[in-house]
């Protein structure tokens, strides 16, 4: 690959795109940003349309209820708008914890997050985890301190606590002066003037500058705040590290903004930031041919990417099932025939969707880092390659051992070849996890209880299956590998009981205590068990 040109026409239109998510603590303002990126990126006219989405959903049975009201789940998933010359993709993450499995896949497809701290609080335990996902990948991260508008925490112990706490230096880029009554706005180190805070303005706002951290007009406007803030700046000028473009893109630091979402107060240089920092759609690691592995580079001609999310009822009158697909080179045109790496065999694309904040639309023309929507009747897994011929598979999606298990039963035992439908294709989802035991009893695995709950009412509104859930006797799950043949043969013939499959046929060892696993493992030394696996 490496000696033929990149098509200019194709390097051109990866450069303009920035493919990012958000992550935060439930409750640090992530919906809000969220809305407010979209205002100031023009692709939504009002605020509130997010917003009334997210309190719908707090409740299992209002999320249902929405997720049922098709349109609106379409836009929360992805959401693509145009900001100064650059096509933004941005990639929800479902807030609620119950759903970190999904939220760790999309993290899969992004190329840079942004990461919502609230001052009060500062790092919260999801934050943590969601981190450890981007540190996976090096994902490069934007923090965006917010609710600087209220009585907050001081802003060198926050910025110790996340350096601390998540290991990752903080470069800040603006510095709040006061907070919450007193909150006067942000002082830009790299650009020397201070934007003015402006509350409750429920507008795009540019604030007012005033150029200069000497001028005297500050120590007119706020005779109490500046002194602390000169301060302020002669520390952290002479203690933290200045940004550095290398070390954030290696995921080593992170430029910190301060703001307050609600006031649409930072959200301007977050955008910015995007724009300026956030790396273009990024070369990905594939496995070629089950043996190797390549760098795929996003300019190349070639066609690939891979399904990172399926979501299902996104319209009542079809109930088509999307597979998300983040495009990693090539160009995607409609009609094109595409291979399906698993499968083995050809498949035409056409119909693909894109997404905009608050509708669906044709895709006409995608390149690497966007997301295209693809119809699946079930041939589409998560994890799936598609390529423009090649045989390679990307690599890194994720699957979590479950924390939470139970089996289903039917009320009625002559539907079970509904429930093993529906689980099936649930499975495929990744709603929830579903293993077979010996004699067909399915076995569910969750991270989050309400996964469970959705999958009940979804398994009776769209399989017309009455199941019930009862604990089962599992602490925990591994993916098992093993050395040879025999030794596959020997253990599942001794741990036959305690052997399950996934929805892709892997085995998996259903332990019933953590001192099970502990004895099995010391027992069988030579075979693997693991607490993730990767999809595909
Ligand atoms: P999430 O998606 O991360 O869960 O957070 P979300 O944006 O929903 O924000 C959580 C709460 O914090 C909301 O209040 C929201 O209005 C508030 N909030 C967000 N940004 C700011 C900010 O900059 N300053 C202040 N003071 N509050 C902020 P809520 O009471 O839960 O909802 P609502 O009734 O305001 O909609």
């Amino acid at each position: 690959m490496a000696d033929i040109p990149y098509p200019p026409e194709l390097l051109r239109d990866v450069a303009k795109r920035r493919t990012f998510g958000i992550i935060s603590h439930p409750d640090a303002g992530k919906t809000t940003l969220t809305e407010k990126l979209l205002l100031f990126g023009g692709a939504i006219q009002l605020a509130g349309t997010v917003k009334a989405r997210k309190s719908a959903r707090h409740a299992t049975s209002d999320w249902m209820e929405v997720e049922k009201q098709r349109g609106i789940s379409v836009t929360s998933s992805v959401m693509q708008f145009e900001y100064q010359d650059h096509t933004i993709n941005l990639l929800d993450t479902p807030g609620h914890q119950d759903f970190s499995e999904d939220t760790y896949r999309v993290l899969t497809a992004v190329d840079a997050a942004v990461m919502v701290i609230d001052a009060a609080k500062g790092v919260e335990a999801q934050t943590i985890k969601l981190l450890e996902v981007c540190r996976l990948r090096n994902t490069p991260i934007i923090t965006f301190v917010n609710k600087m508008d209220r009585e907050v925490r001081e802003t060198f112990d926050l910025l110790q606590e996340i350096e601390e706490v998540l290991k990752i230096d903080c470069a800040p880029i603006t510095w709040p002066i006061g907070m919450g009554k007193t909150f006067r706005g942000v002082y830009h180190l790299l650009e020397d003037r201070v934007l003015r805070f402006t509350a409750g303005e429920e507008k795009r706002s540019e604030g007012e500058l005033i150029k200069g951290i000497a001028n005297a007009q500050l120590d007119e406007l706020f005779p109490l705040e500046v002194g602390k803030l000169r301060e302020d700046v002669e520390l952290i000028q002479g203690a933290s590290s200045p940004f550095s473009l290398g070390d954030f893109l290696a995921g080593k630091q992170t430029p910190v903004f301060f703001g307050s979402g609600i006031n649409n107060f930072g959200v301007q240089e977050i955008l910015q930031a995007l724009l300026d920092w956030a790396p273009p759609p990024q070369p990905r690691v594939a496995g070629v041919n089950d043996a190797d592995t390549r760098l795929v580079q996003p300019a190349e001609a070639p066609f690939t990417g891979f399904v990172f999310k399926i979501q299902a009822n996104m319209d009542p009158k079809h109930r088509d099932r999307i597979a998300f697909f983040r495009i990693c080179s090539g160009r995607y045109t409609s009609g094109m025939k595409v291979r399906h790496v698993r499968m083995g065999r050809e498949m035409k694309l056409a119909n693909a969707l894109t997404f905009m904040a608050n509708e669906r639309v044709l895709m006409e023309d995608g390149v690497a880092g966007d997301i295209i929507g693809i119809h699946n009747h079930g041939q589409l897994h998560i994890g799936d390659t598609l390529t423009e011929g090649e045989n390679l598979g990307y690599k890194g999606i994720p699957y979590f051992s479950p924390e939470l298990f139970s089996a289903a039963r039917l009320r009625d035992p002559l539907k079970s070849k509904q429930l093993q439908k529906g689980l099936q294709e649930l499975g495929e989802e990744g709603a929830i996890q579903v293993f077979e035991q010996e004699g067909g009893n399915m076995l569910l695995g969750a991270v989050g209880q309400l996964q469970f709950e959705v999958v009940a009412q979804r398994l009776k509104d769209e399989y017309k299956v009455d199941a019930i859930f009862e604990s089962a006797d599992i602490h925990t799950a591994r993916w098992l590998t093993f050395p040879d043949e025999l030794t596959r043969r020997n253990f599942e013939r001794e741990q036959s009981m305690r052997i399950g499959k996934d929805v892709d046929g892997n085995p998996v060892y259903l332990a019933s205590s953590r001192y099970n696993l502990e004895v099995t493992m010391e027992k069988w030394p030579k075979v693997g068990f693991h607490a993730t696996r990767e999809h595909g």
